[in-house]
Parts: C-alpha cells; structure tokens; sequence
C-alpha cells in the first residue's frame, strides 16, 4: 500500500480483553451470563428497564477501573500519524480508543458513557447510573435510556462507514469474531473495493476466511507490531 493510502480499522471485544473487559463470545464471555434477548434488545428494555438499565450500569461504572491497552495506544499512535485516510471503526461502547488519544473514529453500536433520549433521539455524554425513566433535559420526557444499539436496531454513521470502506486501500478487523452483522459483512466490502485485508485476532473468527492475511495472537502484541510496520522509525 502506498505511504498515504486509506485504512478502515475494525474493532471488537478482543482489542479490549488485555484491558480487563470481558468480550461476549467464548470463555467467561457476556452472553455466558447473560442472554442477548434479556438485555440487549427493544423488546427485553420495554420488558424489563430495571434489569436492562442495570445491566449497563454496571458495565459504565466497570470503565472507571480499566485503561487502555498497548494496542489502543498503537492505534492512536497510527491515527496522529498517518497521512492518509484512517477510520477506526468500533464496535466496543467502552471508551478506551478515546482514552488512548484516538481521534479519527467512530462507535457503531453506541456508547456506555452516553445517553439517549428514545423520545427525541438527543445524545449526551452520560456518566454514573441512569435509572429508568431519567428525564431528558432536552425535550423533558422520562425517556434515557442506554446509549447502546440493540440487536435488531439500526448501527451508527453506516453511510460514513461505507463510504469509507469504498475508498479504503487496507481493511484491518482487530479482536472480533465477525459473528455480527452488518460489521462482519465490511471485510468483504473493503475487498470488493480493491482493499488488501488483514485480520489480527486471538483465533481465527468467521471473518478469517475473507481476509487476506490473519496474524494469531493477543492484540497487546500484534497492533504495536503491525502499526511500526506502518510508521517510519
Ligand atoms: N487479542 C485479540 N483478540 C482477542 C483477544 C485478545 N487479547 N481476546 C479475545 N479475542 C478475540 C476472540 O477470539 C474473538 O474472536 O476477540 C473476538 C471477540 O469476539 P466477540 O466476543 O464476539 O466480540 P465482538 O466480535 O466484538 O462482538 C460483536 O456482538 O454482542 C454484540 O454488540 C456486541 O459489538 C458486539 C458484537
């Protein structure tokens, strides 16, 4: 790839496991505790706010004992770097790219330390517990709820995203299973736009066998690695 060309980072929970953040899928996984359908749906938030509220609580409130990791930090470093487009694209509602200093990226399922008004779609940033039914300062409905996309609900910036990944010259998926969609479906919009792709993963994942290359190993490793590639000493 030349020296300025366009890269579309994807992340997911494995990016943030080194950081003490439990991914979803596999050992000690979230959906081990807890099913999707309790939590992380429209349905189980108009069934059960209490439970639905907490359950995202508890996940803000764990943000305030982890800090970014090596390959956070990597990834800001090629953010401030890079001469060319770059989009880090996460996955993860936790805030540690920010924390890390990344700049050029954006949160398609929504944010923990954020709040959405489900009456008139304002977000603010939000820290602390947000019971049900918290009034929303803008439109005065008590109607904040987690700042989270919801299975079945639409991801954010999708036309940014897209438009990034048709003019992407690298595709990179760091720490995630490619069990999701329509994140999973981007490896292969990236190559069908000429991207060269590249999977840095913990094991390999259902996105392995669309990607060009797949490196094996913990992303505390492989990101600071794959980033010196990129930059000059
Ligand atoms: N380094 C690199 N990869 C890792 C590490 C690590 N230290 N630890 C785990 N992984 C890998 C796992 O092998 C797995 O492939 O990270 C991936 C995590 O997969 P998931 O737990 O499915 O997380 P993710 O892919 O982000 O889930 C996507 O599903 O539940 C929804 O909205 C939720 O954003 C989430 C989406």
């Amino acid at each position: 790839m030349s020296v300025a060309g366009n890269i579309v980072i994807l992340t997911g929970a494995g990016i943030s496991a080194e950081s003490g953040i439990a991914t979803f899928r596999g050992p000690g996984g979230l959906w081990e505790g807890h099913r999707v359908e309790d939590v992380c749906t429209p349905e189980a938030l108009a069934r059960d706010p209490a439970l639905v509220h907490r359950f995202y609580d508890l996940r803000r409130a764990a943000l305030d004992t982890v800090a970014p990791n090596a390959a956070h930090d990597a990834l800001a470093r090629l953010d401030a770097a890079w001469p060319g487009e770059l989009l880090i694209v996460t996955q993860n509602v936790d805030d540690l790219h920010e924390r890390a200093g990344a700049r050029r990226m954006l949160h398609m399922h929504g944010e923990l330390r954020s709040a959405l008004c489900a009456a008139c779609g304002t977000r603010r940033p939000w820290r602390g517990a947000l019971p049900p039914a918290t009034v929303c300062p803008a439109c005065d409905a008590p109607a904040l709820r987690p700042d989270i996309v919801f299975f079945g609900e639409m991801p954010y910036e999708m036309e940014r995203i897209e438009s990034a990944l048709s003019r992407a010259d690298l595709f990179v998926s760091i720490g995630t299973s490619g069990a999701v969609y329509p994140a999973a479906g981007f490896v292969r919009a990236a190559a069908a736009a000429g991207a060269a792709t590249l999977e840095l993963n913990l094991e390999r994942s259902a996105g392995s066998t669309w990607s060009g290359e797949t490196r094996l190993g913990p992303a505390g490793v492989l990101v600071p690695t794959w980033v010196d590639s990129l930059l000059p000493e």
